[in-house]
């Protein structure tokens, strides 16, 4: 069909003079050198070479001259806590001396430090610092954005953390797909209770995030120091029984058993997956769970990389996250994840690119997200660079020039 056929040229943007579309759609990126896009509104109406550019989409429209810069998706992030107050700097110090994530946990800080400083804060306060990270998150070039929530873990407080997320994904560009992590970690009122905690989660929580439409997705931390495989097969259980999608922290510490589970349930993701075992990685290729790498925490803690080669041989599809939170992983950036999964873990290039577009988009279970095809969202974002490889080689440097969000410019200057 025509680009425009049926659309006013007032409200069509034609992308032009780009070194390349990087489309990540069919084999490897699915790039088109010099490539065009035409958008419409919101939405991608046609993509290609600038070469086969409908006569017609060039009458009228506006146009962005992008100046040879690479174009690609929007970024997705499919794995981000953005929702909390305080920080952590003290246990950074302490690890980077040598202190052990869980003995730090184990005297009351870790997720339980970052729970009291958010119960603490208020709501509006809670936005504003949601708010801000959505703002660097935008500059690095992100669009999309999961956001659990997880440091509260009382009901009314975990639906708290859930509106302020709606709320932000409302009032700035990034949009936010809230998830309800109701057990990050057993609440201090609940010591020595871990079955109430669990069946609070099963039968209060869940329902009321599901009924209040507050969540799209359920979260367990299923690890050493956190919660069992049982634990979280109850609790997962119990978020598919109300429609709800499900996913799981798995495999940071220890491999309890959780990809199997995942698999078994149809669930969007497991991450971390630092320890998985064979017969976890080839359930999770079965069942097309999307493994996300969270290279930040990874690192941070000083683990050894997850099995990517294995995840790769078993063709499971491989996601990037942030990890965005206080403690393991305080960065909004995708690029420097990128830069870690390809220097640290193994990937490729293409493999981290797809990792924070298509295969990010399937882990949030938003697959028009990610790609550039006609009649997925206009989240577009120009680099500072004319191929894929220089996002994650020049570490550190932020080679973003211009972000648009549902087709309209929401940071840069192009
Ligand atoms: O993904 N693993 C559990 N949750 C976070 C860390 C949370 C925290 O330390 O505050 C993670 O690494
Ligand atoms: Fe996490």
């Amino acid at each position: 069909m025509s680009p425009t056929a049926k659309h006013s040229p007032a409200d069509t943007t034609i992308f032009r003079n780009s070194s390349m579309v990087l489309t990540a759609v069919g084999d490897g990126l699915g790039t088109i050198e010099r490539g065009a896009v035409v958008i419409y509104d919101e939405k991608i109406t046609w993509v290609g070479a600038e070469s086969d550019l409908p006569s017609e989409a060039l009458a009228g429209g506006r146009e962005v001259d992008l100046g040879g810069r690479l174009l690609t998706p929007g970024l997705v992030d499919c794995h981000a806590h953005p929702v909390f107050a305080g920080r952590r700097a003290d246990e950074f110090a302490r690890r980077a001396r040598g202190d052990h994530y869980l003995d730090i946990a184990r005297e009351g800080g870790g997720i339980k430090a970052t729970v009291s400083a958010t119960r603490a804060a208020s709501e509006e306060q809670l936005v504003e610092l949601c708010k801000s990270r959505m703002n660097v998150a935008l500059v690095w070039g992100t669009t999309s954005m999961e956001a659990k929530s997880g440091y509260d873990l009382s009901v009314e407080g975990e639906l708290r953390l859930l509106r302020v997320a709606k709320r932000v994904g409302e009032e700035q560009p990034v949009t936010l797909y809230p998830t309800l992590l109701g057990a990050h970690a057993l609440p201090p009122e609940f010591a020595g209770r871990r079955e109430d905690f669990v069946h609070t989660v099963v039968s209060e929580m869940i329902p009321r995030a599901a009924d209040e439409k507050l969540a799209s997705a359920v979260d367990v931390y299923c690890d050493e120091g956190a919660f069992t495989l049982a634990e979280t097969r109850q609790i997962l259980e119990a978020a598919r029984a109300q429609g709800l999608s499900t996913k799981a922290h798995i495999g940071q510490f220890a491999d309890l058993g959780a990809a199997q589970l995942l698999a078994e349930l149809g669930s969007l993701s497991g991450d971390h997956l630092e320890q998985v075992s064979r017969d976890g990685i080839a359930a999770m290729s079965k069942a097309g769970v999307v493994a996300t790498m969270l290279p930040g925490a990874c690192v941070q803690l000083k683990m050894s990389p997850p099995p990517v080669a294995k995840l790769r041989a078993a063709g499971v599809a491989m996601a990037i996250g942030s990890d965005l939170n206080p403690g393991t992983s305080y960065s909004e950036s995708l690029p420097v994840p990128m830069w870690l999964a390809t220097t640290h873990f193994g990937m490729s290039v293409e493999e981290a690119w797809l990792g924070v577009t298509r295969h990010a988009a399937r882990a949030l279970g938003a697959p028009d997200l990610g790609r550039i095809a006609a009649g997925c969202p206009a989240d577009l974002v120009a680099w500072d660079a004319e191929i894929p490889a220089e996002v994650p080689y020049h570490f550190g440097a932020n080679l973003v020039s211009t972000v648009w969000k549902a087709g309209k410019r929401a940071h840069g200057t192009i």
